[in-house]
Order: structure tokens, then C-alpha cells, then sequence
């Protein structure tokens, strides 16, 4: 079952909570709500997926950086896919294993490979540019540092432009044609590299395992080549990018199990280790942003449904046009007219909708509206924009309420002046 879920008397529950008493107990506009055993079954369905081969998940930490939710993952086994030395240290001070973390990168600086140097991560080659920092970290920090070769394999993931990453013009990786410079710099640095396998992402929000596996065989090829050049390299990785229904119209998306069967039979026939770096798939459906209306309006031949909540929140929607789930909490009084609305903010400007065109009963002020799917890429990439502070955030664990992250204040806006 999910955890969000609408029950027979109209009201959204969060597990067996009722969202609207949520809503009473937390007073905050607006919240992120999360539930901890939907992140446990998320993470189980890959762990169940994986079963029978040699494997690492490293969870996309930049989907979703809250530090409970890291310490929660790790106990469960998780690595960590890192893209900055912020996420590095985040992840090293949440406990996980670094010969699990993985650091990822097109611009990655000396410092933070440095660091990752010292750690023993496994750090994946980007750039002729990147190799030679590499180079230079690892003898800062006297350590051999186990590297994949990003490769684009150029398949298209079919997504938004802005989440694709694994074509031939992208800034991600390295072109297949230079493959041969890369082999021969790692032959060369034997003290400071050591090539233990191949690295691929192709984009994000992808709902066709086929991709998966066009980029895997062509994946395949490349270990084949790299090895037949006396490389012993043994791992594979093959990023993050699973898609999920962001449109709750129950159409049936591949799961982790599809995801993972398409490329099992390819990963078990060069005896190699299987990395996969799910972000989305594994936080996104755990939680909403739960809002409050503060009106309603017309104007011309637009209703407009205002919220608490915003751009600042959630980007997604007016950064990629993204559409994400939106749902009232408790049932609408009986003869409520439905129209259509666009769920927008208090954010000066155009851009900050949450949802155009939705039909929706027509709802009363201080009402709850919750927008799903939030876990993924929102409060990540939360802004303080019209100094909107970042919300708190709360999970559901064992039937209880439980912040796991306070909201920040004007207070803390204060301290940056603090002393100047
Ligand atoms: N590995 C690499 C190298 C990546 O670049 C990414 C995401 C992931 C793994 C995780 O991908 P996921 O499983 O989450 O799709 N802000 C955008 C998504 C950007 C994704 C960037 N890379 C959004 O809100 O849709």
C-alpha cells in the first residue's frame, strides 16, 4: 500500500494518520510530511530486486539531503551518490560506509576530491580536466583512489531536455571516441588511479526500462573493451533516473523489479557488481508539502486557488513545467461546485504555480491542499526567494508525528549580518 492515501470518508490520511489533525497538531504553513516505512519499502523493493547479484544503491543524495532520512537509509544498508563536498561531508557525518558513496561530477574541485581521496570513495571520471585532479588529490592525500569512467552511451532517456544527461552533446562524461585517452591515463598513473569499472546516467523521470538496457548493452561492450586491454574491472554502474507516477493516474510505470530484470542477465554475464543510484524512486512518493489555502479569486477566465506554499517550496512545476498531484485534505461539504483552478503562491511573480488547470472542489479558506510526490528535488531545491523561510519537516514513524528537520527562522536570515 502507499502511505498517502484517501480513505471512504473523503479525508487524506498520511499512514493512519489524518492529515488535517496533522495539519491542527503542527500549526506550520507549510510542512513537508514524510512517511519513514514508505522510505523502508522503497528501499526494500530495490533490495529485493537486486537479490541473487553483487550490488551497491547509493541513494541520490541530492534528491533529498535531510539528515534523518540519511541515517535511516544507511541503517538500512544504503550508499550515497555525492556531487559536492558538501554531500560528501554530509553523507561521511550521517554515518555512511564511504567504500559505498560514490562521488559524481563535471565540475568537481580539487579540494572536494581531496577529501574524497582520503575517504576511499569510488569517484567517477568526468573530464580529461577532472582525471588530472584526480591525479593531483591523490597524491595530496597518499591514496589510490578507485575511479569509474563516466561514459555517455548516448541513448536517449526520452525526458525533459533539463534532466536528460547521457547524449552525445551533454556536459556529463566523457565521448566513447576519447574512451582510449582515458585507458591510457589510468595506465599511466598505476599509484594514483586504480579503474575498477564504468559509470553511465542518462537522465531522470524515465518510465522505459527498454533505455535502461539499450545503455547497458552498450555499457557491456565498453567493460568488455576496457578489460580485453588488461583492466581488471569489476563494477558497473548504471545511475539513477527511474521515473514515478507523478500523475496518480494509476497507469502501471516500471517498478525497481522491471528496472532491475532488464539488466540482471547482462550484469550476472561479466560477473560484475551493480551500482544503481536511485534518487527519485526512492523519496519522492514519501511525502507531500502540506499547504494551507489563504483564498480564492478570480480573474478574466482564471480561478485561482491560493496557498500558503510556493515556488520557494517546490520548483519543480515551474522550473520543467512539472506536473505534480494535487489533492485537498478532508472532504468538500456536500454541494460543493467543482471548477478549475490554478494552484499558485504568494511569490511575486507569474512562474510560481504548483498546478495549472486542475478541477478541484471549490474550497474554503484555511482548508489543507497537499501537493505529492514531494520528497524528490523540492525541498532540495528550496529557495528562500521573497524571504520565505524553508519549512520543517516531519515523518510519520510509528504512528506518531516527528519533526526531523525545523523550519528556519528570520532569526537565522539575521545571523549572516551578524558581526559585519
Ligand atoms: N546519478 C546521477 C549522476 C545523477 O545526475 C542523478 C540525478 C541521479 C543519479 C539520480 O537521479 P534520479 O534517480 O533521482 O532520477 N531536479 C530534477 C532532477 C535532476 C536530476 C539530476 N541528476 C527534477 O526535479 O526533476
Amino acid at each position: 500500500h502507499h502511505c498517502f492515501s484517501k480513505s471512504e470518508d473523503g479525508f487524506l490520511y498520511c499512514e493512519k494518520l489524518k492529515v488535517q489533525e496533522i495539519m491542527e497538531a503542527v500549526e506550520k504553513r507549510p510542512f513537508y510530511l514524510y512517511s519513514k516505512d514508505q522510505i523502508t519499502r522503497n528501499f526494500e523493493a530495490y533490495m529485493n530486486a537486486l537479490e541473487g547479484l553483487d550490488y551497491i544503491i547509493g541513494y541520490a543524495i541530492k534528491a533529498n539531503n535531510n539528515l534523518k532520512i540519511l541515517e535511516h537509509l544507511r541503517g538500512l544498508g544504503c550508499g550515497a551518490v555525492l556531487v559536492s563536498g558538501n554531500e560528501l561531508k554530509l553523507a561521511l557525518h550521517a554515518g555512511f560506509d564511504p567504500t559505498k558513496c560514490v562521488f559524481n561530477g563535471n565540475g568537481k574541485l580539487l579540494e572536494d576530491l581531496v577529501l574524497a581521496a582520503e575517504k576511499g570513495v569510488f569517484v567517477n571520471v568526468d573530464s580529461e580536466f577532472d582525471l588530472e585532479n584526480i591525479v593531483t588529490a591523490a597524491r595530496i592525500a597518499g591514496k589510490r583512489v578507485p575511479v569509474l569512467l563516466r561514459i555517455n552511451p548516448d541513448v536517449d532517456p526520452q525526458v525533459h531536455p533539463y534532466v536528460a544527461t547521457g547524449n552525445k552533446n551533454s556536459k556529463f562524461g566523457i565521448r566513447n571516441e576519447k574512451l582510449q585517452w582515458f585507458l591510457d591515463a589510468a595506465k599511466s598513473h598505476p599509484n594514483e588511479l586504480k579503474l575498477v569499472g564504468a559509470h553511465c546516467h542518462l537522465g531522470s523521470t524515465i518510465t522505459k526500462v527498454d533505455i535502461f538496457r539499450d545503455a547497458a548493452l552498450l555499457m557491456v561492450n565498453y567493460i568488455d573493451e576496457i578489460r580485453a586491454q588488461g583492466f581488471e574491472i569489476s563494477y558497473l554502474n548504471i545511475g539513477g533516473g527511474l521515473g514515478i507516477d507523478y500523475h496518480h493516474t494509476g497507469a502501471v510505470l516500471p517498478t525497481p523489479m522491471d528496472l532491475i530484470n532488464t539488466v540482471r542477465e547482462l550484469v550476472l554475464s561479466r560477473g560484475l557488481n551493480l551500482i544503481i543510484e536511485p534518487g527519485r524512486s526512492l523519496i519522492a512518493n514519501t511525502c507531500c508539502l502540506v499547504n494551507r489555502i489563504t483564498g480564492v479569486k478570480t480573474n478574466g477566465t482564471k480561478n485561482f486557488i491560493v496557498i500558503d506554499g510556493s515556488m520557494a517550496e517546490l520548483i519543480r512545476p515551474s522550473l520543467y513545467g512539472a506536473y505534480q498531484h494535487i489533492e485537498l485534505v478532508s472532504p468538500p461539504a456536500p454541494d460543493t461546485e467543482v471548477s478549475t483552478f490554478d494552484v499558485v503562491g504568494p511569490v511575486c511573480e507569474s512562474a510560481d504555480f504548483l498546478g495549472k488547470d486542475r478541477e478541484l472542489p471549490t474550497p474554503s479558506k484555511g482548508a489543507g491542499l497537499v501537493v505529492h510526490d514531494a520528497g524528490a528535488y523540492c525541498m532540495s531545491m528550496a529557495s528562500t526567494y521573497n524571504l520565505k523561510m524553508r519549512p520543517p519537516e516531519y515523518w510519520v514513524e510509528d504512528g506518531s508525528i516527528v519533526k526531523i528537520r525545523h523550519e528556519e527562522t528570520f532569526e537565522d536570515h539575521l545571523r549572516f549580518y551578524e558581526g559585519l
